[in-house]
């Protein structure tokens, strides 16, 4: 769109108009490329063809500096330039320069934080909208654009918060990179001590059965198997019989924000008994049964518990500290973070190994009989 406005020479501007229409360009191109390019890379990374881990080129700031620096440069010898299509090359190559930033930056964060980025590329392609909107003289565009840029932006900052990091050490990149060292100073990650205890389906429904308040705890996997209609089938059946379940939902669960707020409406589980993790987190102590379902990342206590981890200081779900938790999934693979979770091996877990859909069908079956 920047590139048809300048080419387009039906409607001339003079003097200041001028310039700014050529800034609106300008911007426009330059937000809308960074955005394309991040949106692609965090693509691949969201569904896996490309790896989690943050690849950190060497001098990646001076990088970035320089980069910025040659955008400004260019923006001038653009502005300067007299003539239709006088500016092309300046234009071109700062394009250039926007999408391969725009892949280094999103190459350089980490797994564990691309839900901020993810936000954050919806709130800059909100801003190339409302940029367009000023370059295509559009009212419209504009409102809207700057909508979607300010509310992506607040979200990107309320997750920073709630996964307590800082919102500009996350577009720097680097989180989630280090490899977790042992307290001698060895390199080698933290090895998980004890034993993961299985547990069958028809054992996890006598738990059930037999608790009197019990906390589920939705994640990736309750999505992949499309789970959530047993899980509000298994909450009515044991709500009909006197136990009180509740749904701790974590701010980062699954892969987009409100990911689980949605599948759990969309089953019909009632909204009073969904939970924010703040509203639920200290109630575990009290709960007898803690039944994480296709989540990882968001209930490992390394967060907590090792400041060497990738994923240190982001707060989690604390279902350990249930009289039993449950984690079902389908092997001991880790998570998004690719963190390893030294929850399956704590004495009072148990895992439930198998596709969760298959696994709570089996549950319900045996709460009904
Ligand atoms: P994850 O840490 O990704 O863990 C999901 C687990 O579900 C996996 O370990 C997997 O283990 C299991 N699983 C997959 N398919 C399953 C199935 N059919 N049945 C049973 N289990 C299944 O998910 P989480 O705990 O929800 O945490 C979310 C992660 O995604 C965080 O790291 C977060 O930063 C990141 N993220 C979030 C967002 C937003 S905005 N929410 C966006 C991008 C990334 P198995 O393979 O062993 O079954």
């Amino acid at each position: 769109m920047g590139f048809a406005s300048y080419i387009d020479t039906s409607v001339q501007f003079q003097g200041a108009e001028k310039i700014i229409h050529e800034v609106e360009i300008y911007i426009g191109i330059l937000i809308g490329a960074v955005t394309f390019s991040g949106s692609l890379i965090a693509f691949g990374k969201l569904n896996g063809k490309i790896g989690g881990k943050p690849l950190l080129l060497p001098a990646r700031h001076w990088l970035n500096l320089v980069a910025l620096l040659v955008v400004i440069w260019f923006g001038r010898v653009f502005l300067n330039a007299h003539g239709p299509g006088a500016g092309m090359t300046a234009l071109v190559v700062m394009t250039v320069i926007a999408l391969l930033f725009g892949v280094h930056m999103v190459m350089a964060i980490g797994g564990a934080d691309m839900p901020v980025v993810v936000s954050m590329l919806n709130s800059y392609s909100g801003w190339a909208a409302a940029a367009t909107g000023f370059m295509l003289n559009n009212d419209l565009l504009i409102v809207t654009g700057a909508l979607v840029g300010s509310s992506g932006a607040i979200l990107s900052y309320i997750m920073c918060t709630a996964m307590n990091r800082n919102f500009i050490s996350v577009i720097a990149g680097g989180f989630g990179s280090g490899a977790p060292k042992k307290a001698d100073g060895g390199a080698a990650a933290a090895e998980p001590q004890g034993e993961a205890v299985p547990i069958s389906a028809v054992e996890t429904a006598e738990l059930l059965r037999e608790a009197k308040s019990v906390i589920i705890v939705p994640g990736y996997g309750m999505a992949v198997a499309q789970a959530q209609h047993t899980v509000n089938e298994i909450t009515q059946t044991l709500r009909a019989k006197g136990v009180e379940v509740r749904f701790a939902i974590h701010p980062v669960a699954g892969r987009m924000p409100g990911h689980m707020n949605v599948l759990l409406a969309e089953a019909k589980v009632p909204y009073d008994i969904v939970m924010e993790m703040d509203e639920i987190n200290e109630d575990f102590p009290d709960t007898d049964v803690a039944m994480v379902i296709g989540a990882n990342d968001i209930v490992n206590p390394s967060a907590l518990e090792d400041p060497d981890s990738p994923i240190a200081g982001m707060p989690v779900l604390e279902v350990w500290k249930a009289k039993t938790s449950i984690v079902m999934k389908r092997s001991m693979a880790s998570g998004y973070a690719g963190v390893d979770n030294p929850l399956f091996y704590k004495e009072n877990n148990r895992m439930l190994f198998g596709d969760a859909k298959k696994m709570l069908d089996e549950g319900l079956a045996a709460l009904k009989g």
